[in-house]
């Protein structure tokens, strides 16, 4: 059949400024009749016509309520604007990291390569009718648009008289695999539904050692647990634990996908992946022995926790500890790494071995897309954040399931030898290992969320103010707690990006300790009502005989100081945050 274009008339929304990573709203908000085709055009409008026409783009997301139709609509508007051909993950599911795999790896029969991609997701948050829904637009690269097209984009949907839409155009079945062909005026249009694993599976497999996992997850005292929450990593974790790797069907929890992620909250954390945490043993005690190995992923299936037997990794340690190990035990990194980056408000644990084995280092403020600019220099190698988001250059996004491999390649190296043994070498005994061997950054993230936009906007003006005179704040540290080290150093995080030069302002404040603690404030960048301040505590032990504390106890002065310090309670009224992580 051939298609007919239609210019549809429409006018512009309020606050379609996508933040972070895209535009995030409640599903009420989208499902407005032209809302998702406004963003949509504006996006293809930023990229200019002579990028979108005769493009490979790929459509999909986390499976969360709404994207079936969404699919709908930018396969529609695709054919419109001149698109040559559209992928969708079979189902509509692609996870945020196997997106960016396809851009970069995956080849059509006719050669065709991606360059770009819609995905539709919000990540972490809720979904289903009263949820959230998302949709963000990954560059060639495979990482997220940067903000110069973001920006762009916004600009379009303020002034956006019209819209482009082949309305005739059926609607494509997107669950079996497939190429459906259509012509339009302007030639050929494609829609191919292939399978959302395959190539993202190939990805994996070039960078770790299946065998060696396999033979780890075959030993009768290894056992293992995975939860997707519900999440698209549902969509993976089947074919790679267990058809690949030989892990058992009841070692996964919730990896069905679900619009609504099972009515829960698809984030990895102590507090949300609460099921995952019982299993473990670090929740309630329960009689059944927990698994040795436990992870979890959010919605997308970028960010990951990982749990030992009664064990909690922060992700802080994770990515230290995965350079450390990387060149041993993971086979893509096996020449060496490139270089190691984390954001500035993740504990100091990874600098400590970028020091020790002599690596370029880099800290960057929070968001991923900082990292994606020293990958594509070929500066790093591995990288990460404190909020559950680990990675390396294979691609330009974190990913969820290549930390969980990493963690399994590392557990896999250290027992190849010792598989029938008495003992594993477990999750605990590594990080208390490279806490011996590296001393350990005791770390915290207190949460306050919802905060009076203004009273939290006046108390990071305060601290703009105090920290630039050290003897007042350490006046302050001395009034709160004498057994505290004194302040070196205080600034307001700003980054030149070495690549583009480009400069990054108002990233944080830092208070530096003496001893190498560290107290920094600073705004979400993610939150949807009014806002939350975090505070990030993090304090290095270099004696082995004291690494062992709990770290709430240790880092209990050091919390003390900063809230005197912040005067958190004056501004805004909180005795206590509302998270803790
Ligand atoms: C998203 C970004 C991360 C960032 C995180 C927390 O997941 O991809 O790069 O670290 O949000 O951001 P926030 O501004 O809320 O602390
Ligand atoms: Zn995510």
């Amino acid at each position: 059949m051939v298609f007919k274009v239609s210019k549809v008339q429409t006018t512009p929304f309020e606050g379609q400024k996508p933040g972070t990573s895209g535009l995030r709203k409640k599903v009420k908000v989208f499902v407005q009749p032209h809302y998702l085709e406004n963003f949509v055009q504006s996006t293809f409008n930023a990229l200019t016509p002579a990028k979108v026409r005769g493009a490979t783009l790929v459509v999909s997301g986390d499976g969360r309520y709404y994207s079936k139709d969404a699919i709908q609509i930018i396969i529609k508007m695709s054919a419109a604007n001149g698109v040559r051909r559209v992928w969708v993950g079979q189902n509509g599911l692609l996870s945020t990291p196997a997106v960016s795999a396809v851009i970069r790896e995956r080849v059509g029969a006719d050669g065709s390569k991606a360059t770009g991609s819609f995905i539709l997701t919000a990540s972490h948050n809720p979904g289903g009718p009263h949820e959230d829904f998302g949709i963000k637009y990954n560059m060639e690269n495979g990482g997220p648009a940067p903000e110069s097209i973001t920006d762009k984009i916004f600009e379009n949907t303020k002034t956006i008289t019209e819209y482009l839409i082949a309305e005739d155009l059926p609607n494509v079945d997107i669950s079996s695999v497939g190429v459906t062909n259509f012509g339009g005026p302007e030639g050929p249009f494609d829609v191919e539904v292939f399978d959302s694993a395959s190539d993202y599976v190939k990805l994996m497999k070039s960078i770790f050692d299946f065998e060696l996992i396999r033979k780890l997850l075959s030993s009768p005292k290894f056992t293992f647990c995975y939860d997707a929450l519900h999440g698209v990593a549902g969509a993976y974790a089947h074919r790679i634990f267990v058809e690949e790797l030989g892990a058992k069907e009841s070692s996964l929890l919730n990896c069905v996908p679900k619009e609504d992620f099972g009515g829960g909250h698809p984030d990895p954390n102590l507090t949300y992946a609460k099921e995952l945490v019982n299993r473990m043993g670090l929740g309630k005690s329960s009689e059944v022995e927990p698994p040795e190995f436990g992870a979890a992923a959010d919605g997308d299936a970028d960010r990951n926790m990982i749990l030992g037997k009664r064990f909690f990794v922060t992700p802080s340690d994770s990515v230290a500890i995965i350079a450390a190990n990387a060149v041993d035990a993971i086979p893509y990194f096996s020449s060496g790494l490139k270089g190691v980056a984390r954001s500035m408000p993740t504990s100091a644990a990874l600098d400590v071995v970028a020091k020790n084995l002599k690596l370029k280092f880099f800290e960057v403020p929070t968001g991923w897309k900082f990292f994606g600019n020293l990958m594509d220099a070929g500066l790093c190698s591995v990288c990460g954040e404190e909020s559950f988001g680990t990675g390396s250059d294979h691609i330009r996004e974190k990913d969820g399931i290549w930390a969980v491999l990493a963690w399994l390649s590392i557990l896999a190296y250290k027992n190849k030898d010792n598989l029938n043994g008495n003992k594993l070498v477990t999750v605990e005994d590594i990080v208390r290992q490279h806490w011996a061997t590296y001393g350990r950054h005791y770390y915290t993230r207190y949460d306050y969320e919802n905060v009076d936009a203004g009273a939290a906007k006046e108390l990071m003006a305060y601290l703009v103010k105090l920290q630039s005179s050290l003897d007042e704040i350490n006046t302050i540290v001395k009034g709160a707690r004498s057994d505290v080290s004194k302040v070196v150093n205080a600034d307001e995080f700003e980054y030149k990006d070495p690549v583009d030069g480009s400069i990054s302002k108002h990233q944080g404040i830092r208070f530096l300790f003496e001893d190498g603690s560290r107290l920094v404030f600073r705004l979400s960048g993610t939150g949807s009502e009014g806002a939350t301040i975090r505070l990030y505590i993090e304090q290095y032990e270099k004696d082995s005989s004291k690494t062992g504390r709990d770290s709430q106890e240790a880092l209990a002065p050091l919390v003390e100081v900063a809230l005197k310090l912040s005067k958190m309670q004056e501004f805004t009224g909180r005795s206590a945050p509302t998270v803790i992580t």
